[in-house]
């Protein structure tokens, strides 16, 4: 069974903004979209870009190295670039905790 882990404090990623946060060794990008917490992996299917760094426009996230561009909800690739998405993982809310599901 996967479990949740706590990831970081709801309150250190403000509204429309991303953090890189590492769990188990792996690099997620965390965004929070108007309150509501999203995590899909860092890495850019492309060339390894760091979405965590984009520019979040609603729950779209934009490669800060060549412009690919990803839903945050799904992983899903909007935009070449990149060839595919990106995985993306549950998130919940846990008092001031955001848990991320590994
Ligand atoms: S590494 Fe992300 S678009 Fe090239």
């Amino acid at each position: 069974m996967a479990d949740y882990v706590k990831v970081a404090q709801a309150s250190e990623i403000e509204p429309n903004h991303g953090k890189l946060v590492e769990v188990q060794g792996k690099k997620i990008a965390l965004f929070n979209v108007d309150g509501k917490f999203h995590a899909i992996d860092n890495t850019c299917t492309h060339r390894g870009g760091p979405l965590s760094e984009g520019e979040l426009d609603g729950d779209e996230v934009t490669c800060p190295w060549h412009g690919a561009k990803f839903k945050v909800t799904s992983g899903e690739v909007l935009r070449p670039p990149a060839p595919q998405g990106v995985k993306s993982f549950p998130v919940r809310v846990t008092g001031n905790d955001v848990e991320i599901e590994i």
